[in-house]
């Protein structure tokens, strides 16, 4: 039927909710896609905790994924939903962008930062244990590999969006070998792309200047290992308004998982409260990744509208709109 299959993973808590947003809209912009919702609850399969293989199959027959919020259990139990994700498929590298939205007041005017976070090793290998009572080590594991990879994609991100400067955000002072390997191979690879400028900034810097003033990062694509981009990615939110208001991508070379980085919001779930336009936005970046750019710009333009008014907004930006109310708002602006 000329449609493409992509994989919903609706999620928990206001997901069902913020993914309905998504349908609707969707749906009425005429993007050419259907979805197939799976179930990624995990099952036990030979005592160890997997995503069903229907929901594997699904993403690897489709390539693309839009995935809403799924709950992370604090301390033991099973690995992370998310990042067991992350891991199947190989999403090497998670592009977070963030840009001031009109109609929304920051302390900050003109916030439009790109970060790219190397995504599947760094502190979030997983590799723990009690060497003692009292006495725990964490592996951070960063191989020459997976750095190569994601600093490859971001070269490659800076030449496309035309930013043309890729940053290497590192603290290669104290972790000399792990991010020094990290630095090094940026250094090494960016004689690969002469048309890209190169250079390095020390983590802990990089926060002060951009709270201070983010301005000066709009041109620049910053690339860092996984918990430095986990932490910065928060805080770069944090200066346009919060995670309700930005998107997120896990490209990997076979499929892609496009998600919104909030979450679940159990409190408000199942009230029609919830804002869906970090989910909007990240399906955004999904159509453009697909190549559907015009229906991107299209669905893009009418968020931007609504929330610049600020009549139909939900609670969480001082509104008192419904999460219907507000998709039907976007819809009318079509
Ligand atoms: C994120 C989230 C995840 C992470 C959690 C939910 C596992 O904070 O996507 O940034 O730590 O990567
Ligand atoms: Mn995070």
């Amino acid at each position: 039927d000329g449609k493409y299959a992509v994989t919903l993973i609706e999620g928990d808590g206001i997901g069902p909710e913020i993914s309905q947003s998504v349908k609707d809209i969707f749906s009425a912009a005429n993007v050419p896609i259907k979805w197939e919702s799976v179930d990624v609850t995990p099952q036990l399969k030979d005592g160890k905790t997997v995503i069903p293989d229907e929901a594997i199959a699904s993403v690897e027959r489709n390539y693309v994924a839009l995935k809403g919020p799924l709950a992370t259990p604090v301390g033991k139990g099973h690995v992370s939903l998310n990042l067991t994700l992350r891991r199947t498929f190989n999403l090497f590298a998670n592009v977070r962008p963030c840009k001031s939205i009109a109609g929304y007041k920051t302390p900050y005017d003109n916030v439009d930062t790109v970060l790219i976070r190397e995504n599947t090793e760094g502190e979030y290998s997983g590799i723990e244990h009690v060497v003692v009572d009292g006495v725990v080590q964490s592996i951070k594991l960063i191989t020459r590999d997976a750095s190569e990879r994601v600093l490859r994609f971001a070269y490659q991100y800076a030449m496309e969006s035309g930013r043309n400067k890729v940053r290497a955000v590192h603290k290669a002072t104290i972790m000399k070998m792990s991010d020094g390997l990290f630095l090094n191979t940026a250094r090494d690879l960016s004689k690969e792309y002469p048309s890209v400028e190169f250079d390095a900034e020390l983590l802990d810097n990089t926060c002060l200047k951009m709270v201070t003033d983010p301005v000066p990062y709009n041109d620049k694509v910053l690339v860092m290992p996984n918990l430095y981009g986990d932490i910065l990615s928060d805080m770069c939110a944090g200066l346009i308004g919060g995670l309700g208001l930005t998107p997120s991508g896990n490209i990997g070379d076979e499929c892609s998982i496009f998600e919104a980085v909030h979450g679940s919001a159990p409190d408000i779930a199942g009230k029609g409260l919830a804002n869906p336009t970090a989910l909007l936005l990240s399906s955004i970046m999904m159509l453009e990744h697909m190549g559907l750019r015009e229906h991107a710009a299209k669905i893009q333009n009418a968020i931007f509208s609504v929330l610049a008014e600020g009549k139909t907004i939900t609670g969480d930006l001082g509104g008192k709109a419904k999460t219907h109310e507000y998709a039907d708002a976007v819809i009318s602006r079509l």
